[in-house]
């Protein structure tokens, strides 16, 4: 009887212990939340499949700088193929793939952009044609 009855608190012990390590981790401000695991699919609901890849791409190449809504490293994003004037139809993908060409031929509008946020980055992300399509898909 004694025997057992300890066996039952250094079980309960145990678990005890082993629960203080479940803490919810809290989400600080501007951190990534983290992907799900375990086979589990994270709420991309409203998502179309090639939103979905659009989000990975933008995830790992992007988020450091960018978000959807608000203004962070980088300009706000949503939408962006439709919220401005560009100055031609390819833009954002040739700004996005070879900015530094864009710098060398002195275009005006991403002169300016550069100067405005004044921070040192050349977008020279090697996406195909279809990633970019995927991302714009995410972001638009
Ligand atoms: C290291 C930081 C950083 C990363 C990573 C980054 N950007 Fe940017 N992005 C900027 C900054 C800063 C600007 C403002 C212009 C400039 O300085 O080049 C910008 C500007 C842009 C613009 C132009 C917006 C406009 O209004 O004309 C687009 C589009 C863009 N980024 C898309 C992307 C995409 C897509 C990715 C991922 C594939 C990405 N950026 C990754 C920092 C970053």
């Amino acid at each position: 009887m004694i025997i057992s009855s300890g066996f039952l608190i250094l079980t309960i012990g145990i678990s005890c212990f082993l629960y203080s390590f479940t803490d919810p981790q809290y989400v600080v401000c501007a951190t990534e939340i983290p992907q799900n695991f375990c086979g589990t699919v994270s709420p991309n609901i409203s998502l179309s499949e090639n939103a979905v890849e659009g989000k990975k791409i933008f995830n790992a190449n992007c988020a450091a700088c960018h978000k959807l809504d608000k203004k962070m490293t980088g300009p706000a994003l949503r939408g962006i193929e439709n919220k401005q004037e560009f100055p031609y139809e390819n833009y954002v993908f040739d700004f996005i793939t070879k900015e530094d060409s864009l710098n060398k031929i002195n275009n005006r509008y991403t002169k300016v952009l550069n100067e405005e946020y004044n921070y040192e980055f050349d977008h020279n992300f090697k996406l195909t044609k279809t990633e970019f399509e995927y991302l714009m898909d995410y972001i638009n």
